[in-house]
């Protein structure tokens, strides 16, 4: 059978290899699957959980406007996590989880072959980046491979509750924003 995002999703809906998955709803990624652009936040919350989609609660919805602000919908660009299920009262997730967790975005990427990869915060930024920190690196791009480059984003969530993180953010997708342009 060829591998597509559908036949993923199948597969993590009845993989249960973490602990994770034995108390949370699966959420995989959504978007455009030959979207330019990846978006990959830390993992899912409440709504999420619920509807079993990534990024539909109040981080979502600040991450919608941020797109908007940039003339993207996000049916347009691809967004993910890197854990697949909601952690217990929303807590960090632990190294291990976000060990197992790691093939299916790592497949994602594979299929959908983003040019520029966003990650939100430090837990995905871990995964690209392993020398430099969020508040270093956020806002610039870095050049991953001749055809991918990572350009790191502060979390949407951290920013609700952060006033000048808002401003980071919106001043970090206007660059994201000039950065798309150049890229073909
Ligand atoms: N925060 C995340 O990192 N991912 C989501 O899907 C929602 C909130």
């Amino acid at each position: 059978m060829e591998l597509t995002l559908d036949v993923l999703k199948e597969k993590l809906t009845a993989w249960k290899g973490c602990d994770l998955a034995k108390t949370a709803n699966p959420v995989f990624g959504e978007g455009n699957p030959h979207a330019k652009v990846m978006f990959i936040g830390e993992a899912p919350g409440d709504k999420e959980n619920e509807q079993g989609r990534p990024f539909v609660g109040a981080a979502g919805k600040f991450l919608d406007d941020l797109l908007e602000s940039i003339g993207l919908k996000r049916d347009a660009v691809y967004i993910s996590n890197v854990v697949k299920f909601q952690p217990p009262e929303n807590r960090d997730p632990k190294p291990l989880e976000k060990e197992q967790c790691l093939p299916w975005l790592m497949l994602e990427i594979a299929l959908v072959q983003p040019k520029v990869i966003v990650p939100l915060g430090r837990h995905a930024l871990a995964y690209f980046l392993s020398d430099i920190t969020i508040s270093d690196a956020h806002g610039k791009d870095f050049h991953l491979t001749d055809s991918v480059t990572v350009f790191p984003i502060y979390h949407p969530a951290a920013a609700l509750h952060n006033g000048s993180l808002r401003s980071s953010l919106a001043t970090d997708f206007r660059a994201l924003g000039d950065f798309l342009q150049t890229v073909a």
